[in-house]
């Protein structure tokens, strides 16, 4: 199979043929959401019906095409229904479904291929069938490992919704509130360091990395019991607008982890996988973690994830009860193994770093001609570009960040909101030519929306 199979199903996108959402979208979802609760914004804000996808291409029940730059949302990384992946699943959908964590032929090639693309000795695995799942099981994990129960996360960081995971992450947010008095006992967050808007900076104006561990060694001292288990941190943040931190921040988060007996726990579930560039984010860095989470582009839309631990604590994983109903079926297997793959063979990863430096390239140009984009950020297919009211002031631009999501997704581009950041997680099959289709798409609606403000 050419890995070019996707080029097929994306000729002539994107193509809108009703107003959008058109009218079949609107009655489907008027009769889901009488029953319906609960649903994300992105939906809210463009309540749109998919009714087919392949490769970068989403079809809605209109028949209008869209070109897709969310993959779900960072999930179908290596295109809708790739037609290896769908096969594997189907394979094993018609011979085995589940037969909970007994081994099985799958089982075994996936995991001998996971630790082999794994850095370092991480090669102490369970699996599950959600990101956050897998979090709560590292965070168990890491209870046991050095019988701490304290946990330090970062402002902007999102690690799922169970109670350990919300407890990692801001509690109140946009649309999101959480009912009740405080985190889980034993949760702190501390700020981590965004280029664009440092907390802490050198006499220069750069931002200050050393500052950042200073601080947490103050943290712990004066806020903790001195009993933390691990920091847990997502190694770019996904949910908070695709913030990098600077280069040196891991490499010295490392070694003060080291210092202090805390486990780093890596959760990888967005940026892992290939979406950087790497097969994990933190391979950036250099930068071996004690504990990692897979999830999103690990089964490219099939729900598989990973909890992962380094070969020391691999006993750990024996005293937690770490295994699940669903957690590594053979379909999940089959999906994941495939997922890993067709990242080797058809070069992902070398797509991923050709097409994402063109797409930064771009949007540095972006961000010198218009008034309203203050920063630019990303790696890989990981990408965000931050919208202000006023480069100086660098005051978020919420109100324009809705708009550009709706106008562009009313021209064709499927993709994420984020507040005054603009999302994007296109699939890592992705070339040029597509690239620049929808960042052309995204700049024509930041251009209107300027307008309408009366900027230009
Ligand atoms: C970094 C990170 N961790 C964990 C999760 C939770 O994953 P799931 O939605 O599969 O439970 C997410 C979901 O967006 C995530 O971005």
């Amino acid at each position: 199979m050419s890995k070019d199979w996707w080029k097929e199903t994306a000729k002539g996108i994107p193509q809108i043929i009703t107003e959008t959402p058109g009218p079949e979208s609107k009655r489907i979802n008027e009769r889901t959401n009488r029953y319906m609760r609960g649903i994300s914004s992105q939906v809210k804000l463009f309540p749109v019906a998919f009714e087919e996808g392949s490769g970068i291409t989403l079809t809605d029940v209109d028949g209008n095409r869209y070109l897709d730059f969310s993959s779900g949302i960072y999930v179908t990384s290596l295109g809708h229904c790739h037609p290896k992946i769908s096969e594997a699943i189907a394979k094993w959908a018609n011979k085995l479904m589940n037969c909970h964590d007994f081994a099985t032929p799958v089982k075994e090639k996936l995991l001998e291929k996971m630790v082999k693309v794994l850095p370092g000795n991480l090669n102490s695995v369970q699996f599950y069938s959600d990101g956050t799942s897998a979090v709560e099981a590292g965070i168990r994990a890491a209870r046991a490992i050095g019988n701490h129960h304290e946990f330090i996360s970062c402002f902007r960081d999102f690690h799922g919704k169970s109670m350990a995971a919300v407890s990692c992450a801001q509690m109140v947010r946009g649309d999101v509130y959480s009912y009740g008095p405080t985190r889980a006992t034993g949760f702190y967050m501390v700020p981590r360091p965004d280029p664009y808007r440092p907390l802490f900076k050198k006499e220069d104006g750069t931002i200050d990395t050393d500052a950042y561990i200073n601080f947490y060694e103050d943290f712990i001292r004066e806020s903790t019991v001195g009993n933390v288990a691990a920091f847990v941190l997502e190694p770019a943040q996904g949910w908070g607008g695709s913030i990098f931190p600077p280069e040196d921040f891991f490499p010295k988060l490392r070694k003060f982890c080291d210092d202090k007996g805390i486990l780093l726990f890596d959760d990888e579930v967005l940026a892992g996988m290939g979406r950087t560039g790497e097969w994990l984010c933190m391979n950036h860095w250099d930068v071996v973690p004690d504990i990692i989470t897979l999830g999103k582009s690990f089964g490219n839309g099939f729900p598989v994830t990973a909890m992962v631990v380094k070969e020391e604590y691999a006993e750990v994983l024996d005293k937690i009860s770490a295994s699940s109903s669903y957690g590594g079926n053979p379909m999940a297997c089959a999906a994941a193994l495939a997922s890993i793959e067709v990242i080797e063979e058809e070069q992902i990863l070398e797509n991923v770093r050709r097409v994402g430096a063109h797409f930064m390239k771009r949007m540095e140009k972006m961000k010198a001609d218009h008034p309203i984009i203050g920063d630019v950020k990303g790696k890989g297919f990981l990408l965000g570009i931050e919208l202000v009211k006023d480069k100086a002031t660098k005051e978020p631009f919420e109100e324009a960040g809705k708009l550009v999501y709706q106008k562009a997704f009313r021209k064709g581009l499927a993709w994420i909101p984020a507040g005054h950041i603009l999302r994007m997680s296109p699939p890592l099959i992705m070339d040029e030519k597509y690239a620049d289709m929808g960042l052309d798409i995204i700049e024509e609606s930041i251009a209107e929306v300027e307008k309408e403000f009366g900027y230009k």
